[in-house]
């Protein structure tokens, strides 16, 4: 026994020293080490194993993050052309739709947050503008699915306070919902864009413009020389005291939503704005190498935020390919950060683990699936501008929508402050709804 253990030892030492070298102008070099990146995130995927769910990953990891893993994997088989994962990738966007297919499923709607919603929205955006083969007909399609999560999103608006913007809790009772983050309001703008570029339709330019204005107007945008995005207000001073924590996914939702809407529109505004939350990423940056600077110093990044430089990679990426003059900036950032990441990933009994912190030149000893996604976004997206730039409807897209998807109204999408005018009835109302729905569940498992 001790001797296998030394044998496994010593061959796990042999396999760390010819761990992940990155060679970006060698595409199978490239190819080769992201399949062991992306093997090691689907190891943190149950939801083909008995009794578990399909769609989630193991814990502690939360229902939001598997929607941002699973963009992931999109960007993995689209740069990489691998389509080892589709069917997984297809059964799970498809499993977590919820019976509204609007990504509010019943198991996850009494803790949903808005931006738990839209991680979702988003990849299965990405899914519509990359081309990721359609759902059969008899099941919702991607631009639908993405329509559903931002009209649900919309309906939200809460006019009421604040002067607007989005709460980030959909029910009352969920801590947060006198908060208005950045990523849920950033999230909405950055959908919006999306969905204006895909289909054309003007009015999603408009809702961009909202909730961009707003942003700006309760300084979550920074109005000063540097456009830093911050992490949102609280609706009890009205919005008028901005928590300061930076994020590298709030800042890449506003760059590329700008790029989009730029890309689409040809407007200087867009097209300024998109070099000026470029030229303020560079907080993320140390020679060239991406961090989370608001965590990584201080050793405090908890689950969630070791995944964020994976959404802040893939949009940089999407940046590069929709405006032409910020890829000579982004691809630095990307390569040097790409061969770094590779670095890190030489960790754990596979030897190929991926770290948190990418300036090592090895393992940090963190591990987990934030850590794999991060690593994976930051070297495929090295592929930004060899493969297409996203499709919309008039290059090739060919996904099925529908402007009113998910405006039905439903107890999981009415807007309690939209619908009746301002009132807080129709929060009551679903409060009780849902709640009377626990109370039968839980009666249920009494008796
Ligand atoms: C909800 O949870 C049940 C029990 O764990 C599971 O069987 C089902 O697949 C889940 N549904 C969704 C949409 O996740
Ligand atoms: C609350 O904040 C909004 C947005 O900044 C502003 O338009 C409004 O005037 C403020 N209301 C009060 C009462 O200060
Ligand atoms: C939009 O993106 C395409 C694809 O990369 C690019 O060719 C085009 O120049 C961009 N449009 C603008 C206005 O920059
Ligand atoms: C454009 O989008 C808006 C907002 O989602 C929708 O109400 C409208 O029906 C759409 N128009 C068309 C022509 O699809």
């Amino acid at each position: 026994m001790r001797v296998l253990l030394l044998i496994s030892g010593l061959l796990s030492l042999v396999t760390r020293v010819s761990s992940l070298e990155l060679d970006l102008d060698n595409y199978e070099s490239l190819q080769n080490a992201t399949s062991l990146v992306a093997y090691g995130l689907m190891d943190y995927y149950t939801g083909d194993q008995y009794g578990k769910t399909v769609g989630m990953f193991s814990d502690p990891y939360y229902w939001w993050q598997a929607g941002g893993a699973w963009g992931c994997m999109i960007d993995y088989w689209y740069f990489m052309q691998n389509d080892t994962y589709n069917d997984k990738i297809m059964a799970a966007l498809l499993h977590q739709t919820g019976d509204n297919n609007d990504y509010i499923p019943l198991n996850q709607s009494t803790t949903e947050g808005n931006d738990d919603q839209a991680f979702w929205g988003i990849a299965v955006m990405m899914a519509a503008e990359r081309k990721f083969p359609n759902p059969p007909d008899d099941k919702p399609q991607w631009l639908y699915l993405a329509q559903a999560v931002f009209n649900t999103m919309a309906l939200r608006w809460d006019a009421d306070t604040c002067g607007g913007g989005l709460r980030w809790q959909i029910f009352v009772w969920n801590s947060g919902y006198d908060y208005k983050n950045t990523v849920s309001n950033g999230a909405l703008f950055h959908l919006a864009a999306r969905l204006a570029r895909y289909t054309g339709n003007t009015s999603y330019v408009d809702w961009a413009e909202k909730v961009y204005d707003w942003m700006w107007d309760v300084d979550v945008i920074d109005n000063g020389t540097w456009r830093y995005v911050y992490d949102g207000v609280s609706v009890n001073d009205n919005c008028s005291t901005v928590t300061k924590y930076q994020w590298t996914y709030n800042q890449g939702l506003m760059l590329a939503g700008s790029a989009y809407l730029y890309n689409m529109t040809g407007s200087d505004i867009w097209h300024k704005r998109t070099h000026e939350f470029l030229n303020a990423s560079r907080v993320f940056f140390n020679d060239s190498i991406l961090f989370e600077a608001a965590c990584q110093g201080p050793n405090t990044c908890n689950t969630d935020q070791r995944s964020f430089k994976a959404y802040f990679a893939r949009f940089l990426g999407s940046t590069a390919e929709l405006v032409p003059e910020t890829r000579e900036q982004i691809m630095t950032w990307l390569n040097t950060s790409a061969i770094a990441a590779a670095k890190s990933c030489s960790g754990g009994t596979d030897g190929h683990t991926c770290g948190l912190n990418w300036f090592l030149g090895d393992w940090d000893g963190k591990y987990g699936l934030g850590e794999q996604m991060a690593a994976l976004e930051v070297m495929v997206n090295t592929q930004a501008l060899n493969r297409n730039p996203p499709f919309n409807s008039t290059n090739g897209g060919n996904s099925t929508g529908d402007g009113a998807a998910g405006t039905q109204p439903h107890a999981t999408n009415l807007s309690p402050l939209h619908i009746t005018g301002g009132s807080r009835a129709g929060a009551g109302i679903i409060t009780a709804i849902i709640g009377i729905s626990i109370i039968s569940c839980a009666l249920w498992l009494v008796y």
